[in-house]
């Protein structure tokens, strides 16, 4: 039996995943693919912290170059996240040679280009499955099985901390920083949740997908990006009252030549396939010309699902380094297409707005709408159920526009004197 070595930069949520799966299923890895993988160093800071499993104390390490300029260690498993440190780390294992896995989204999305150029140059193999949609093998599936295809289409949930809490505030009505609190206990959420519940850490594994689908480089800052915390329950209610959940979609079309993408919440209805992802589910919806319509389902955050893909990779490269093939492989990112890139496109939305409850005031703001080209499809009036001030909550999903000029109305109805507030403007997709 060979075996291959390993190290491991990182012993956090993912780090004790990856650490646990493998000893967890190390006979059955053996087993199929004859190779045992040996983590021989893991670098940890802090050695006396208790990470809930049993790791030999002797293979901790201080310094990370311990493992980079280690010669045994075949394969150097960067799970410590951010940019920098973890880019510079990576960069210098693949120069000394290292097959790299990462979950690091973040860090690829801003420069997987430079780490796979490096990898290719380097003969080595750069795999990072677990950075989009945790135990999901979206990365595997684009790359190998589904390459027959030309997309048109992606629509992902791929954030498990934002989709708990709107689950749960969805389902229970519970509220927002308590539910964001288990999602942290739980290992979902970043060191800093900022990322999950701003829409960011969403933007770096739309990036990914973008490259992987499309051909394109899109860097996450030229994506626009809203997360979760303007949604409340009263937006909830009412999206339920309209057949729909909302949910923090990635999304991604390519009309005319042109990708659009942008992260935003959004209403989704009931009977969409994405509007049944609870939870720290992750969903990736595709659409295809060959296999049409296709959605991958599993857990996206967590220690044992992403722990699952961050294996996954290491034994595809034990494998490889077997019949010496990694040598040769194809980058899996990829930047070749001539797609033009821009932001977001048309779309259909939901508008809450405050309003004083007198005779009129809807003709006016249909009116200035239609000047705007704006349609209505659905409203609805709850004169029943007021304000604290008085005024009343006027709720409508228009038909398709574009976003600058939704805005444009608004700005012009916040005007009027009869308007108190435009509540919440939040993206629907039929
Ligand atoms: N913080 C991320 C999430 C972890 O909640 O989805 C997986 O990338």
């Amino acid at each position: 039996m060979k075996t291959v070595k390993a190290g491991i930069l990182g012993i956090g949520n993912v780090g004790t995943g990856t650490y646990r799966t493998l000893q967890l299923n190390r006979d059955k890895i053996i087993e199929s693919t004859g190779m045992d993988i040996e983590v021989t160093k893991i670098l940890n800071r802090h050695p006396d912290r208790d990470r809930g499993i049993t790791i030999d104390k002797n293979i901790y390490v201080q310094d990370a170059y311990d493992i980079i300029n280690d010669p045994e260690i075949d394969i150097v498993v960067e799970l410590i996240g951010g940019i920098e440190p973890a880019t510079t780390f990576m960069a210098d294992a693949i120069k000394n040679g290292k097959h790299v896995v990462t979950a690091n989204k973040a860090a690829l999305a801003e420069h997987g280009k430079m780490l796979q150029k490096l990898a290719t140059q380097n003969g080595v193999m750069l795999r990072f499955e677990a950075s989009v949609g945790g135990g999901i093998p979206i990365i595997n599936a684009l790359t190998s099985a589904l390459l027959s295809n030309d997309f048109t289409e992606i629509l992902g949930i791929v954030n498990g901390t934002t989709n708990y809490i709107l689950t749960k505030m969805t389902e229970d009505g519970a509220d927002y920083e308590a539910v964001l609190k288990e999602a942290q206990a739980k290992g979902f959420a970043e060191a800093d949740p900022t990322g999950d519940v701003e829409g960011n850490d969403v933007a770096n594994k739309l990036s990914i997908l973008l490259s992987l689908v499309f051909g394109v480089e899109v860097p996450p800052s030229r994506i626009p990006t809203q997360g979760i915390t303007a949604i409340n329950k009263t937006d909830i209610a009412y999206a339920n009252k309209f057949g729909c959940t909302i949910k923090l979609l990635a999304a991604a079309k390519k009309v005319d030549g042109k990708v659009e993408c942008d992260v935003q919440p959004t209403l989704i209805p009931e009977e969409h396939p994405l509007a049944s992802v609870n939870n720290e589910f992750n969903a990736i919806f595709l659409h295809g010309n060959a296999v049409d319509d296709i959605m991958f389902y599993g857990k996206g955050a967590g220690p044992l699902p992403t722990g699952s893909a961050v294996v996954g990779d290491m034994i595809a490269i034990a494998v490889a380094i077997d019949k010496q093939s990694a040598f040769d492989s194809k980058p899996l990112l990829r930047y070749d297409s001539d797609l033009e890139y821009m932001g977001e496109g048309k779309n259909q939305y939901y508008v809450r707005l405050s309003v004083d409850d007198m005779p009129g005031i809807l003709g006016n703001i249909s009116s200035t709408l239609g000047r705007y080209g704006i349609g209505i499809e659905s409203m609805m009036q709850s004169t029943h159920s007021k304000n604290a001030d008085e005024t009343v909550p006027l709720v409508f999903i228009f038909y398709e526009t574009n976003r600058e000029v939704l805005d444009e109305a608004m700005e012009e109805l916040k005007n009027r004197s009869f308007v108190k507030s435009v509540d919440s403007v939040i993206r629907v997709e039929k």
